[in-house]
């Protein structure tokens, strides 16, 4: 166990900028800190120390060949990680960057070897959140950091759930509030012709077309068979899991609440998580709203995730969403953490 420091710094205040350089700090020596992006949290250490990136795989139980993204504060610092960079990239780069995406690109060996799993090529993005690039710019160096979660379990969207998760097994957390995306970035792999989304995230397949014209999706994204085998190491591995089985149900209000009823029968409490619109149409035990636009449902998702807790339901019944924009990646991560997909 280590004393986990912890700094607030969501309200504004020359206060904040002494406890961001502290935490800068820390990196620099080497520790791990928890720290918000527009995304999500995300556990960092010093990208070009293997040392401390080796502590993150520790604290989170992270599987080993499971390589990590490295933030930058510029798309200068992001040149000095990686070889050549297609011309399309700057495009991106220009255009959604600081941002939710990260660019797959062939490594120049800056960063540790336990970054990139021993892979050639490097994840780098520039977060935007302000908390995110200003820790980065008081350690000026490259900060590896996946989401700030015990492996398994929803990613963190508020400092709470970093805490849950990882207190006595980091050095800090900065708690700069609820991120905002709530989803994670969008993994792109750039060392081929035409971009491939390798994980889908905060920024849409859509929003990538206009500005590169064709973008490819991971085949072993669409498949759900064993026989693709993803390009992003990590998207093979469960992910995402509430502490109770989690269905993913097609068909709305009607369906959920003819499911409800049959688990009902065999003795079992049931909580539904789905929009405002449906859940008011529902009689259920318990009950999570996600909102009502696409974005909310983003935004809220992992926090519902983690919400219901053991004890209180045996089941969840999870609404299904359409996967246009960012319901791409609603529904990556909701058939990652369901148990069973009941299709009309
Ligand atoms: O929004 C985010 O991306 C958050 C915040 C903290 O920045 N980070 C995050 O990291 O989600 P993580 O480690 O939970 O997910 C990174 C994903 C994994 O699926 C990993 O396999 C993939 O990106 N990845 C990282 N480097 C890669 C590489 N060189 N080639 C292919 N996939 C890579
Ligand atoms: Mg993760």
């Amino acid at each position: 166990m280590v004393e986990t420091k912890r700094w607030n710094v969501m309200k504004t205040g020359t206060n904040n900028e002494m406890r961001i350089i502290e935490a800068g700090e820390l990196l620099k020596a080497g520790e791990t800190v928890a720290f918000p992006t527009e995304t999500v949290y995300g556990l960092g250490a010093d990208a070009t120390n293997s040392v401390a990136v080796a502590k993150i795989f520790q604290a989170k139980g992270r599987p080993q060949d499971n390589p990590l993204i490295a933030h930058v504060a510029t798309k200068e610092q992001l040149f000095q990680l990686v070889e050549s960079v297609p011309s399309y990239v700057e495009k991106l780069i220009d255009t959604f960057s600081p941002g939710p995406i990260t660019y797959v690109l062939p490594s120049n060996g800056t960063c540790a070897d336990n970054v990139t799993a021993g892979l050639t090529t490097v994840g780098v993005r520039i977060p935007s959140h302000p908390v995110a690039l200003k820790l980065l710019k008081a350690c000026n160096t490259p900060i590896a950091a996946p989401s700030a979660n015990l492996s398994g379990k929803p990613s963190p969207t508020t400092a709470e759930h970093v805490w849950d998760d990882l207190h006595g097994k980091i050095a800090g957390l900065v708690d700069g509030g609820p991120t905002g995306v709530g989803l994670e970035s969008t993994v792109v792999d750039c060392t081929q012709d035409i971009p491939i989304i390798l994980r889908p995230g905060g920024i849409s397949l859509e929003e990538l077309e206009e500005v590169v014209g064709k973008v490819m999706m991971d085949p072993a994204l669409q498949s759900a068979s064993a026989t693709e085998k993803p390009k992003a190491p990590g998207m093979k591995y469960k992910h995402y899991a509430p502490e109770v089985p989690m269905w993913l149900i097609e068909g709305g209000s009607e369906k959920i609440q003819e499911t409800y009823i049959q688990l009902k029968a065999e003795g079992k409490r049931v909580g539904v998580l789905a929009n405002r619109n449906i859940l008011e149409k529902l009689t259920v035990d318990e009950k999570i709203s996600l909102g009502e636009s696409l974005e909310e449902v983003a935004s809220n998702l992992y926090d519902g995730l983690r919400k219901f807790k053991q004890g209180d339901v045996d089941i969840i019944l999870c609404d299904t969403y359409p996967e246009i924009g960012i319901g791409q990646a609603v529904m990556n991560r909701l058939r990652k953490a369901a148990s069973r997909y009941i299709v009309e």
